[in-house]
């Protein structure tokens, strides 16, 4: 008798626990895993990722196997009504198949129809910069257009010291969306 309770103690230990990995966490990890290792953009956190899934703000690409292909998210609102895009990721193993070109298509138009009060921008290293130049974006000439604060962040990338030392602000290339 006490071993069946036991049984069904351990059952009840292994349910929980199953039920208990969240879905979205698991998706956050895998998401801030790819940022981390890109190598070319700011790397986010599990939070961070969790949070623009939570808000409502990030959405993702599947390829035909229903596996998550690409992710990207509107990542800060800064002053004066302008939001940024980005976080676009896409799989290491699905890079180079029009999935990068496709979350920054449907990014754009979630941003356009959800928000269209706010004026939006992205800082673009040179692989992302033709998925959105591609997708209608147009590159900001005078990066003074944008709020300063936009360029505090760039501490927190991985080119920073190199940038500096090459005199620059930030060694992206922003772009706005018409
Ligand atoms: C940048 C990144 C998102 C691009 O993703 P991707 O899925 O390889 O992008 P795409 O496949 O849409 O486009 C890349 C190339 O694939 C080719 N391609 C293949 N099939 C395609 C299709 N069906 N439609 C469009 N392009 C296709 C295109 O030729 C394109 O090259 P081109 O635009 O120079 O002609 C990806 O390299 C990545 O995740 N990099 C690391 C993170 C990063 O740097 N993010 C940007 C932060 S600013």
């Amino acid at each position: 008798m006490l071993a069946q309770r036991k049984g069904v103690d351990k059952m009840k230990e292994f349910e929980n626990k199953t039920e208990s990995i969240d879905p979205i966490e698991q998706i956050s990890a895998m998401i801030s895993g790819w940022t981390k290792d890109s190598g070319t953009m700011l790397p986010k956190s599990t939070e961070e990722i969790k949070q623009y899934i939570s808000n409502g703000n990030s959405l993702f690409v599947k390829n035909g196997h229903g596996e998550i292909a690409g992710f990207a998210a509107i990542t800060f609102d800064w002053p004066d009504g302008w939001k940024e895009l980005g976080a676009v990721i896409v799989d290491p193993e699905k890079r180079e198949n029009g999935f990068g070109h496709k979350v920054v298509k449907n990014l754009i138009n979630m941003a356009v129809t959800n928000f269209p009060d706010s004026k939006f921008f992205a800082l673009c290293n040179n692989k992302s910069l033709k998925l959105f130049l591609d997708n209608g974006a147009e590159i900001i000439k005078d990066p003074n257009l944008l709020p300063p604060e936009v360029f505090g962040e760039c501490v927190n990338c991985p080119h920073f010291q190199e940038a500096k030392s090459q005199g620059k602000v930030c060694c992206d290339t922003p772009v706005t969306i018409k």
